[in-house]
């Protein structure tokens, strides 16, 4: 298995290209279930998971292209896919499939409005939490569908279709209102959904389905409108930039010290992590080329934060700020309302000299001066990014394993931090 060896202590300088966003690219991907007619794909990040839902897809027929690489193209440029979902051969999502990633349970609500059934295993557990997908199954039934559980699997039926209807979540959730959202699309006659998650990726995805014909008010809003129609068509569209890497790489110039350029990243996307690390001492700027984040010598700064649904502070950027504040001259308090098991980073944060008590769902972090090089390891993307970012500010030798898991959602990372003067490398073995 491939490691990342990292040797702590140069600043970052230079320009980052900023990739499509993952968890935009895989609903988009998943919507075009929703039509016979081809979709188009733009700026889609070559990651792991990218690869697995086209497998996924191709299972129930799906047939997707990617544009090759032709000499002098841009090496970090997104890929185009064409995706075409006109016949759909099986509306089986298979255990082996889903249980190696969560995201593709949502085919189960396209599937089941444009076909009528659906049957899709249950994700089970994963290393955040216990995610469950009650929200999802409450959604589809209250858009008319009939549920069952079966050995592991839920069964989805609406041989009628599915019926307009008023959906209200009891919390946020970004899945279930994509499943919703998808599945209002061609239900017929009106859909509200109440308390709908307002993240990005929701409102990119929103304007992905209106381009293909579907009549949706108030993305980004807590109550979005669709009224059903019968039929979706072909449209083409590009995957916003992704917030989470911008986030992370921004977190790790912070971390170094230095002056990077987050090239094609979107301010407006990020704000209050943007303010956090203003807080923490970063400079931040937004240019018309993206957003350039610096830091002088003069330290880190403790913070307090909460994770919250958009437009909070993103869990999803958690693990990459407690990393960022086991330097800082102080003491900073981290709590995590979305995921009630998000902390796994901890221990191996421990592992570099990091200094972090636990207390409940808060993590209070004591900045050290140094910490030191080591052997870590994570279970999940970003709690694995975290330990690069610790890795890069660290003396001497840190040596990342279970790199698949980086590899699920930064395109290129060691190139791209190599190229602004980080010390890090792959290791194939
Ligand atoms: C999405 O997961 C993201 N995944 C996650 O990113 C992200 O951490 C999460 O949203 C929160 O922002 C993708 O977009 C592919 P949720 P999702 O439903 O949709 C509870 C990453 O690192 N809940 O918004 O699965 C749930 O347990 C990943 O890229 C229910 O109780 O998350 C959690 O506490 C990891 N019942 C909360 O809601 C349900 O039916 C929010 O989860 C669904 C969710």
């Amino acid at each position: 298995m491939d490691k990342i060896r990292i040797v702590g202590g140069n600043e970052l300088k230079g320009t980052i290209p900023i990739s499509g966003a993952k968890n935009a690219a895989l609903p988009l991907m998943i919507a075009s279930l929703l039509t016979e007619e081809k979709l188009i794909l733009e700026n889609v990040p070559r990651l792991a998971d990218v690869a697995l839902l086209q497998r996924i897809l191709g299972n129930h027929g799906v047939d997707i292209t990617t544009n090759g690489k032709r000499n002098g193209d841009d090496p970090y440029a997104g890929q185009t896919l064409e995706i075409d979902a006109r016949v759909i051969v099986d509306t089986i999502a298979p255990y082996e499939l889903v249980s190696k990633m969560r995201a593709s349970f949502w085919v189960v609500g396209p599937l089941l409005a444009r076909m009528g059934v659906a049957k899709v295993s249950l994700p089970g557990g994963c290393a955040i939490g216990t995610r469950p997908v009650d929200f999802h199954l409450d959604a589809l039934r209250a858009l008319g569908a009939d549920i069952e559980i079966d050995a592991g699997y839920v069964l989805a039926k609406a041989p009628r279709g599915l019926t307009g209807a008023r959906i209200v979540f009891p919390k946020v959730s970004v899945g279930a209102t994509h499943t919703a959202l998808m599945a209002a699309a061609l239900a017929r006659g009106e859909s509200v959904i109440e308390n709908a998650a307002r993240e990005p990726e929701v409102v990119d995805v929103a304007d992905c389905l209106i381009k293909m014909g579907a009549r949706i008010e108030g993305a980004g809003t807590s109550t979005i409108r669709i009224e059903g129609v019968p039929r979706l068509k072909a449209a083409r569209h590009a995957v916003l930039p992704d917030r989470i890497e911008t986030g992370t790489y921004a977190m790790a110039t912070a971390m170094t010290g230095g002056d990077v350029m987050l090239a094609g990243a979107r301010p407006d996307l990020l704000e209050d992590a943007l303010e956090t690390l203003r807080h923490a001492g970063a400079e931040i700027d937004a240019t018309n080329e993206g957003i350039r984040v610096r830091r002088n010598g003069a330290g880190i700064l403790p913070v307090e934060v909460s994770t919250a649904p958009y437009p909070g502070f993103p869990t999803d950027l958690q693990a990459q700020l407690m990393a960022l504040m086991t330097k800082a001259k102080g003491r900073s308090r981290i709590t995590e309302t979305i995921f009630e098991n998000r902390f796994m980073h901890v221990q191996e944060l421990a592992r570099l000299g990091a200094r972090i008590q636990l207390d409940g769902d808060t993590a209070v972090v004591e900045g050290v001066e140094r910490l030191t090089g080591a052997p870590v390891m994570a279970t999940d993307l970003r709690a694995s990014v975290s330990l690069v970012i610790a890795g890069l500010a660290a003396e001497g030798e840190t040596m990342v394993q279970r790199v698949y898991h980086l590899d699920r959602g930064f395109e290129k990372l060691e190139e791209k931090l190599s190229r602004c003067g980080a010390e890090i490398e792959r290791i194939s073995g």
